[in-house]
């Protein structure tokens, strides 16, 4: 009890502060999602999310080249197809827009971790996250087509396929079409607790992806569940999951911890488009310190339990780490 105790004595400067700090989170922890898009040259700036591009093929490779070399080596693909239609057929077509990417990043970095986000609203013409019947999602016609585009995926050369769609199922499809496809050893990294959120704005601009009717709550969780996420995420592990997400991150801390707590394999928590543009907002009006807010969310991200975190301040991060 005070004036014994004086917790202030251990932050008396950043030596001793530093000498003391409980986490940190190294870039090597961070996974950098990208958009691509057919095309040459392409660097389109996603207008809700300054700073983050769609890419085509080339100029992505450029990239990420770049990337990798500030230390980030991980990354999630997301596609924009030429052409959607209602089954969302470039999701798996041998050279659809993901594909091409992944064989392309692969043999430029060939040491990256390449995660394939698997889930059929950037290609289906309605924006739904799978096959319609009656205008709803039918789950068991959807994980059919999953679990063929995962292997088309990791036939292009993915090392990790994530399943973003929510429908019931799916990761014990999709490990099952893996295996009898001979990527027996391709782990998959499941979304496991995905909620239904507004936080998902920006990335529609970025993706393309808005449901052309309804929204994704008949998939996506409920925001105020917390006993479902635990029950997502032991499903997913008895499929066989090889890691599970939380997404979105900041709101869903909780749910982070207590996941973390429950699991014994890797944990990841996704901090999404709205996310981002709130920090890129908020600092461009000058309202807050971009810098440190982005380093204060992401550690507190990993404070509650992530072991990776998902975002698209990775290479902002990256650059800051290397100044220091
Ligand atoms: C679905 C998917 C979405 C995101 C990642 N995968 C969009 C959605 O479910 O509507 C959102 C990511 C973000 O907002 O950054 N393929």
């Amino acid at each position: 009890m005070f004036p014994i105790q004086r917790p202030r004595r251990l932050r008396q400067n950043e030596t001793l502060r530093g000498l003391v700090r409980e986490t940190r989170l190294a870039v090597d922890q961070l996974i950098y999602p990208v958009f691509v898009r057919p095309g040459e040259g392409v660097r389109e700036p996603v207008k809700s999310m300054p700073g983050i591009f769609q890419w085509s093929v080339d100029t992505l490779t450029d990239h990420l080249a770049e990337v990798f070399s500030l230390g980030v080596h991980s990354f999630l693909f997301f596609g924009i197809p030429s052409q959607k239609d209602s089954q969302g057929s470039e999701a798996y077509s041998s050279d659809g827009i993901v594909q091409v990417a992944l064989q392309s990043v692969k043999d430029r970095l060939p040491d990256a971790v390449l995660i394939a986000d698997l889930c059929l609203c950037e290609y289906t013409d309605h924006g739904h996250c799978g096959i319609l019947r009656d205008n709803n999602v039918d789950n068991d016609m959807t994980i059919d087509v999953l679990a063929r585009t995962a292997v088309v995926q990791a036939r292009a050369g993915a090392t990790i396929i994530a399943p973003s769609d929510m429908m019931d199922g799916r990761v014990g499809r999709i490990r099952q079409a893996l295996d009898q496809s001979g990527f027996e050893h391709v782990p998959i990294m499941s979304y496991s607790s995905k909620y239904a959120s507004g936080f998902y704005g920006p990335f529609r601009d970025a993706a393309e992806n808005t449901p052309a009717f309804g929204d994704r709550r008949t998939y996506q969780m409920d925001p105020a569940n917390r006993n479902e996420a635990i029950k997502e995420v032991f499903l997913d592990l008895e499929e066989g999951a090889d890691m599970v997400i939380v997404k979105p991150a900041m709101p869903y801390l909780d749910i982070l911890s207590e996941i973390k707590k429950l699991v014994r394999v890797p944990v990841a928590a996704y901090q999404v488009s709205g996310e981002y543009a709130m920090i890129k907002a908020a600092g461009q009006m000058g309202w807050i310190e971009e810098r440190r807010v982005v380093e204060e969310s992401l550690i507190g991200i990993k404070r509650a339990g992530a072991d990776m975190v998902i975002t698209y301040f990775a290479p902002e991060y990256a650059t800051w780490c290397l100044g220091n």
